[in-house]
This record gives structure tokens, sequence and C-alpha cells, in this order.
């Protein structure tokens, strides 16, 4: 991964595309137009009394039975814990993809659960990001295409979100891929575009959910160093599922979920 190009220094930021749309934001309505690459930081999440109940065969099962945690701006976090205590509804409740049953997220202090839908989906596209173990691409585009959706949801010209896409696959190693289909790219390069796609609008807080579960040892090792650096460079919070003891004592901090609670804090 040496040779990948860091993004935090502007000068390999620098698009032929993005040079040119930048100068017409101001006058733009707001967010169209806008192609700045700025490094936007990590979001503060803080999370109280958050529960989860699905109804199944004619009782509730509780998932989530009241989480409290925090995440600083720009921290990285792993979520660990057996199959089945609730790690992936968290992911999902966090990302506003579920709403919860009880209980508060808030982003810098907005309260994301009592936002109307449609601003919910604005500010998830816009502020979360998220990967999957599965890379959710869409087969008949290209790793381009794919990486651009989340600029073309927002309305962004689509010259602006090819060139954040392509600068965005090129950091991460797939500059020689962009016209491929992910049918044509191996494992580790579908991960990678789908990384590029959650990573396309910079957003505040990442949502990994065993991203590299998939992956063989090395393509997982890769990928997460990847994680490392990307958090290093942009700054955004970084919540991330997984089952691989390495990447969980790499990260800062582990929260060990058991029982739909969080059980330790390290
Ligand atoms: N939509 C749903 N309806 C009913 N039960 C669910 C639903 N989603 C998850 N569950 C249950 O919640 C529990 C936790 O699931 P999950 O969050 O996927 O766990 P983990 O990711 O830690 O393996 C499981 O028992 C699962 O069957
Ligand atoms: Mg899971």
């Amino acid at each position: 991964m040496a040779s990948l190009t860091p993004l935090g220094a502007t000068t390999t930021l620098a698009h032929p595309a993005m040079a040119t749309t930048t100068a017409t934001t101001e006058t733009g309505p707001a967010q169209a137009g806008t192609v700045a690459v700025d490094v936007r930081g990590g979001a503060h999440v803080e999370v109280r009394s958050l529960t989860k109940t699905f109804p199944h065969g004619g009782r509730l099962i509780e998932v989530l039975r009241g989480l409290d945690f925090e995440l600083r701006p720009g921290e990285m976090a792993s979520v660990v814990g057996a199959s089945g205590v609730g790690k992936s509804t968290l992911l999902q409740v966090l990302g506003t993809l579920d709403a919860p049953t009880e209980g508060s997220i808030s982003f810098d202090g907005v309260d994301v659960t009592s936002m109307t839908p449609a601003r919910v989906a604005e500010f998830r596209n816009r502020e979360i990001g998220f990967v999957f173990q599965f890379h959710h691409l869409l087969p008949e585009f290209t790793a381009l295409e794919n990486a651009m959706m989340p600029g073309l949801i927002l309305r962004l010209p689509r010259r602006d979100a090819a060139a954040r896409a392509e600068v965005m696959l090129a950091r991460l190693g797939l500059a020689q891929r962009l016209s491929h289909r992910p049918g044509e790219l191996s494992g580790g390069e579908q991960q990678r575009v789908a990384l590029a796609r959650a990573l396309l609008l910079r957003p505040r807080l990442l949502l990994a959910d065993e991203p590299t579960g998939n992956l063989d040892t090395k393509t997982g090792r890769d990928m997460h160093e990847l994680f490392f650096e990307l958090n290093r460079e942009l700054g955004m919070t970084i919540l991330i599922v997984t089952h691989n003891d390495e990447l969980a004592t790499r990260t800062p901090r582990r929260l060990r979920m058991a029982d739909g609670l969080i059980v330790e804090q390290e």
C-alpha cells in the first residue's frame, strides 16, 4: 500500500475538472456544483439509552437493550462480539437505515432520530459512509460509475462526481480499474470500489460491518491498513464491526457487545 498517494496533501487532489468547477460553486445552489475535496473531519456521535426491538413470531426480540456510548470526532473504534449479539443492528440504527425503538443518537449535538424521513435520507447520503461485508456494487456499472453514485444522488454535476470518484479510486490504488465492471475485479478491488463510493462525499462518519470478512488474509490486511490511513488523512470518525482480532487490537478503542449491550469499552 506504500505506493498509494495520500489524500491529505492538496496537491494530490488537484484534478483538472475539479479546478474549473470549484470556481463556479459560489453562484450555484447549495451543494450542487460543489466539488471541494475538503477534509471534513469527524462527527461527534452520542448514543443514549438506545434500544431496538423486533417483533418476531408473535413476540418481541430485544436486540439492543440500552446502549450508551460516545464516539469523539475522528475516533476509530471497533465493535466486537459473538454472532447474533446485535452488532449489525447497531450499525444499521447508527447509520439511520433503521430507526431505534427508544433512545437517541446525536451527531454534533443534532438529534438524528427526530429528523423527517426526507431530511434523514439527505443527511445519511452526505454524512455517513457504509462499507458492508459484501460490496453491493451495481454489476452493470463500472467502478467509476459505482463510486460516483452518492455524488449523483446529491445532484452534483456528472463530471464533478466523476472527478471526485476518480481521485478517490486512484487513492485506493484503482486508477487502472476505472472502466472495469465489478465482475471484472478481484474481491479486494471490489471492496475498495465500495470504500471509494462510501468516501466520495467525505462523510464525517464511516460505518463498516465486517468489511474484510469475505477477503483473504493478505487482502484483508491491506484493506485494514487503508482504514487507518484514511482515518489519519480525512479525520472521519470510524466504527468498524469485525471478527478480526488483529484489526480489533489495532483500533485505539474497542466496544465489546454481548446480549444487546456494550459490556466492555477499552
Ligand atoms: N429485522 C429483524 N427481525 C427480527 N429479528 C432480527 C432482525 N434483524 C436482526 N434480528 C435478530 O437480531 C439479533 C442480532 O442480529 P445482528 O444485529 O445481525 O447480530 P450480529 O451482527 O452481531 O451477528 C439476531 O438474533 C437476529 O436474528
Ligand atoms: Mg452482523
